[in-house]
């Protein structure tokens, strides 16, 4: 039996998720807003679950209809057998989008599918299931785009993003989608250098090193769909053999990335997070000031802070600014920037400076690409 599914993407990765599961030699892949469509049996989730390392989510498509009404959408949403996937002793949490539509409060949309779901149960089983929203067994999401509606059910659970492997926040990390979503924009390979001289919690390099070494992001958690009544012995059997695979494909490779930050105290989070991934990364407690431009050439991949919760910080970008100017041989400098001010005074004017738009949870960001001869 083939599902349909979509991966959902920050704002401006879709092109690169696209490629990624094309690479990942996922079936009838296409990139629209917000995410990417693709097709397959049940496993072919499972596998984008495990693998996606920009994914921010997998969902499978469950029912689409007309729905010109709230009627429309309690009736037909009352009409569906979702026995497969729920049972009276499953929690669930409903989500809800609405774009050019009759309905257009989400929260009314989520409340009344929820409220069909749990009358159909009532009079199916004689109880119901109970709503969860911090935990739920299974997430629903709802979407209506000029009065169709889409029912998904949500294969990852926690977000993709939450990998396993983080300690401890730090001081404003990237989510890892976005960071492996920047590693694939920056056009690195693996055989190449990777410096990231302001790493934080060390996101950027760990994701580099995790796709350097082949390891699937996924191996460490577990994903919504271990929580589903159709999750049986047969599918146990399908995730098992889909682990067993990643983990024979991890390669014990060099890696050629090394990070640093003023901060010791990001440092040791840092350290901590690489080992918990699984991942030999060489770090350092420096300044940026300190690194001294190297005949050999490479990508400098970089999220300096701005925005609300860091404060711009110039010292930095000055000393990025003469890096830039001094290096030999051939660089990428990829800076994430979300300051239109820092943007304007040092990397607009850089000769061949080009950018990519992106979004860091809230906040408005480009990717600038600078590279030196
Ligand atoms: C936005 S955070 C980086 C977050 C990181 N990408 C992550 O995912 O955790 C910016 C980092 O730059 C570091 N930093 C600020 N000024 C620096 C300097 N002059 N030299 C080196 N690191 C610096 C801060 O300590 C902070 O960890």
């Amino acid at each position: 039996m083939s599902f349909k599914f979509f991966a959902t993407a920050a704002k401006g990765t879709e092109g690169v998720l696209r490629d990624e599961l094309r690479e990942l030699r996922f079936r009838r892949v296409k990139a629209t807003r917000g995410g990417v469509r693709f097709e397959g049996p049940a496993s072919e989730g499972y596998r984008a679950c495990l693998w996606s390392r920009i994914a921010m989510r997998i969902m499978v498509e469950r029912a689409t209809f007309a729905c010109p009404s709230e009627r429309a959408l309690y009736d037909r949403v009352r009409e569906l057998d979702l026995g497969d996937v729920l049972t009276p002793q499953h929690t669930l949490a409903v989500r809800a989008s609405s774009s050019q539509s009759y309905l257009s409060h989400t929260q009314f949309i989520a409340q009344k599918t929820k409220d069909a779901i749990v009358d159909s149960m009532r009079e199916d089983f004689g109880e119901r299931s109970s709503v969860d929203i911090q935990d739920p067994d299974l997430r629903l999401f709802v979407h209506i785009n000029r009065n169709e509606c889409t029912l998904y059910f949500d294969m990852s659970g926690e977000p993709l993003h939450l990998r396993g492997w983080r300690a401890r926040g730090g001081a404003a990390p990237l989510k890892e989608t976005l960071a492996a979503a920047i590693v694939r924009l920056s056009g690195w390979t693996p055989d190449a250098l990777f410096i990231d001289p302001m790493c934080g919690s060390g996101t950027l390099a760990i994701e580099a090193a995790a796709l350097a070494t082949k390891r699937a992001p996924g191996l460490g958690r577990t994903f919504g769909f271990q929580r589903w009544a159709s999750y049986d012995h047969e599918e146990v059997t399908n995730w098992e053999k889909l682990q067993e695979e990643a983990r024979a494909a991890v390669q014990d490779v060099k890696l050629n990335i090394v990070a640093s930050d003023t901060s010791p105290e990001s440092i040791a989070l840092a350290e901590d997070n690489a080992q918990q991934a699984g991942v030999a990364i060489q770090f350092s407690a420096r300044n940026v000031t300190n690194w001294l431009p190297e005949e050999r050439g490479g990508w400098v991949i970089t999220n300096p802070p701005y925005g609300h919760r860091l404060g711009n910080s110039d010292e930095a970008y000055l000393a990025l600014d003469t890096w830039i100017a001094k290096s030999r041989g051939h660089w990428t400098f990829c800076i994430i920037s979300g300051s239109p001010e820092l943007d304007a005074a040092f990397l607009a004017p850089k000769r061949g400076a080009r950018w990519h738009a992106l979004h860091n949870g809230d906040i408005e960001c480009k990717l600038w690409t600078i590279q030196t001869k």
